[in-house]
């Protein structure tokens, strides 16, 4: 299968589809193929090796398909393998860093910021190195929080969920006593947590979604390098994932925010 015109996107799982979401509403007559590293997932706790060599292969996978663009809907990813990707890929690229802290930077009023990611993004400070050369003032409170993965691929992300909040208080207790006015949600998985999260933080604290900024920022570069599509009728988008499709479906409705009637197909991404 080839789409010489589709947008590649691609996570270590299911996080990424918090990205496709928005996609979906604001370029609907873009192809998406979505690629997620099921069988690999999680990537967040694994080398720096091991996470660039996953994204090379899953961004191959993609760039088989004749995609005109990448996009790393994964922060792990674009912290850790975001810089090679940009320099070697030979499509435009962006990760989830650089268009979050555009945002972060704009809404936050007391320059107080929490980034909340995997081990591996907060270990990279990508977010605290980017957020530092917008707004050199700016003080950056880091977190990992490995365990809001897990509930999400779990599909555990109910508000009212016991379990929910009490992972929730655990990872964002400093951040809410050090008065941050805005956190990045700084991995395409937390979108789903977000009502958790801003019931334990407030309604004051502003919540950066990466995969939404993502999204509207590769279309923004999309429009200016006139790589638009011309057809301006609806595509569907296409799936794979590198273990069962049936695991992914029943949870991808949730970043969807829709039923997932589309197919999906397992691929072996060790080919790549
Ligand atoms: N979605 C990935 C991210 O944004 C996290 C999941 C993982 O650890 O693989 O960092």
């Amino acid at each position: 299968m080839s789409s010489p015109n589709a947008i590649g996107v691609f996570d270590s799982g299911l996080g990424g589809l918090s990205a496709v979401k928005e996609f979906l509403h604001v370029l609907p007559a873009e192809k998406i193929i979505y690629f997620g590293d099921t069988g690999r997932v999680p990537y967040g706790t694994r080398s720096r090796d091991t996470i660039r060599k996953y994204a090379f292969q899953d961004a191959n996978f993609l760039l088989k398909n004749n995609v005109k663009m990448i996009v790393a809907a994964c922060g792990t990813v674009s912290s850790v393998a975001g810089d090679a990707l940009r320099e070697r890929l030979p499509v435009p690229y962006t990760g989830v860093v650089n268009p979050t802290c555009f945002t972060a930077v704009r809404k936050t009023k007391n320059g107080k910021i929490g980034v909340i990611g995997t081990a591996a993004t907060v270990n990279s400070h990508s977010y605290k190195l980017r957020l530092q050369k917008l707004m050199p003032e700016v003080q950056v409170f880091e977190q990992a929080c490995p365990l809001f993965v897990s509930l999400v691929e779990n599909g555990v992300i109910h508000r009212d969920d016991q379990i929910t909040r009490l992972v929730v208080r655990r990872y964002m207790a400093d951040l809410k006593d050090n008065g941050v006015d805005t956190v990045i949600l700084g991995c395409t998985h937390f979108p789903l947590l977000r009502e958790a999260i801003s019931d334990y933080m407030g309604g004051d604290v502003t919540l950066v979604d990466s995969g939404y900024e993502t999204a509207n920022y590769a279309a923004k570069v999309l429009r200016e390098q006139d790589l638009l599509s011309d057809d301006s009728a609806p595509k569907q988008p296409s799936f794979f994932v590198s273990d069962t499709p049936e695991g992914f479906k029943s949870v991808a409705g949730l970043f969807l925010g829709r039923d997932m009637e589309h197919t999906v197909t397992q691929i072996d991404i060790e080919q790549y």
